[in-house]
């Protein structure tokens, strides 16, 4: 498919490096930025055939089959409108929107237009995701109860992150979108989320919008997604999920630790270590392809093999709508320091009734609590009698 690229800076090198630096059909042909030098050098490196100083001239040339928003949060709306009147598909970065309402917006012009709308929340398909994902559709973990997704760092990279009007929040907006969504995942898309209890404060930097934040998310089947999003940890980028079921366990390490440490005295150069490294020298936590760490390639395959197939990507529009309704709950949160509702006027998933917990029967007369092998080699089971609720305890010896 050919692309126009909506901006140059940070993530739509990212993309672009996704995008062209493996054997690929799909190419970006346009760059649109406000600033022409920036234009031109993006057209360059990348071998782009054309480039604009216009949004609506690089969306509307005819050769464009699809948009791919890689501005800052203020700019997801408008850039959608222009693609929505266009008709051509829309691929969007996070947060989809500021706000939910702005997310349902664009939700609503996409479906209206008729056109595709992926979100590129690239951290659900990392190769460590898609495997644990795979596990917990099978059931290898059971039922999911608490899904903790954290990511934190010294903070972003540009002005406008830090502008509360232009992002739309700090650390929540910014870093707590992909922690819900990955724990929404883990927990189940279908699932309702219920209410959020946040807590955000300014700890360090001179601005408007939290710097770090902690979340509960509550799900209708009694599950907990948790967030811990910061812009004032030191070290890096920190990208960790925990994720705890009746069945199992999982825990990821997403970038610091992934099996490449290195040390230097810092001779031979001062250059790039990883994204958000804080030092080149010492030991050092080095990503092997950080695009693939960063589920950038699975992300863009599912999506333009979506289109191809006329079916939905694993991310859709819709998804970026329910984040930020959840996020928003967060900020409200924040500021009343109660419970939250999350307010969803348009939910897709199961009804809270059918998410109701089924507790593990033992027999027909008995649910099973817990069972435990004990140093004697004995077995332990703790069971409650269903009709009288009384909790006993039976041992099978081993001799
Ligand atoms: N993992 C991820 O998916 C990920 C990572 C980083 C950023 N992002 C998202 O990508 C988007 C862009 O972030 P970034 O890190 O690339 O930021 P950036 O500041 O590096 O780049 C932003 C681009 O938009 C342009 N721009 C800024 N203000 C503009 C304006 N008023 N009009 C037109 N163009 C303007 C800039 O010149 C630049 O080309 C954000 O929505 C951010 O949340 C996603």
């Amino acid at each position: 498919m050919k692309i126009a690229m909506l901006g140059s800076g940070f993530i739509a090198r990212f993309y672009a490096e996704s995008l062209h630096s493996q054997r690929r059909k799909d190419e970006i042909i346009m760059v649109y930025s406000r600033d022409e030098k920036n234009a031109k050098r993006f057209a360059d490196d990348y071998n782009l055939l054309y480039y604009s100083t216009s949004m609506e001239e690089a969306i509307a040339h005819p050769e464009v089959e699809i948009v791919l928003i890689s501005l800052p949060n203020d700019l997801h709306e408008i850039a959608v409108e222009i693609a929505a009147k266009e008709k051509k598909h829309v691929l969007c970065t996070k947060p989809l929107g500021r706000t939910a309402a702005e997310a349902k917006n664009m939700l609503d012009l996409v479906e209206s237009a008729g056109i595709f709308g992926g979100y590129l929340e690239d951290l659900c398909y990392t190769p460590k995701f898609l495997k644990s994902m795979i596990q917990v559709r099978q059931g290898s973990i059971g039922r999911v109860l608490w899904a903790k997704s954290r990511e934190t760092h010294p903070g972003p990279h540009s002005d406008w992150f830090w502008n509360k009007e232009r992002s739309g929040g700090g650390a929540i907006i910014d870093l707590g979108c992909h922690c819900v969504e990955i724990s929404r995942n883990f927990i189940g898309k279908q699932i309702k989320p219920i209410e959020v209890m946040c807590w955000a404060d300014t700890q360090v930097h001179p601005i408007d919008a939290e710097d770090h934040a902690i979340g509960l998310v509550k799900y209708a089947n009694g599950a907990i997604g948790q967030f811990e999003v910061s812009w004032t940890f030191r070290g890096g980028m920190d990208l960790r999920d925990e994720v705890m079921g009746t069945e199992g366990t999982i825990w990821l390490n997403s970038f610091l630790r992934t099996g490449f440490e290195m040390f230097t005295t810092g001779k031979g150069g001062e250059g790039y270590v990883a994204e958000k490294a804080e030092s080149n020298t010492g030991w050092l936590f080095p990503v092997g392809d950080e695009a693939h760490e960063l589920g950038y390639p699975h992300m863009f395959t599912d999506m333009f093999t979506a289109i191809e197939e006329k079916r939905e990507p694993l991310e859709t529009f819709y998804d970026g709508y329910v984040v930020n309704a959840i996020l928003d709950a967060a900020f409200k949160s924040a500021s009343t320091k109660i419970w939250e509702p999350v307010l969803l006027e348009d939910w897709r998933g199961d009804e809270p009734e059918k998410s109701a917990i089924k507790w593990t029967s033992y027999d027909e007369n008995y649910y099973l609590i817990k069972e435990e092998v004990l140093p004697n080699g004995d077995m332990k089971l703790i069971l409650k009698e269903k009709k009288s609720g009384e909790i006993i305890q039976r041992i099978k010896t081993a001799k």
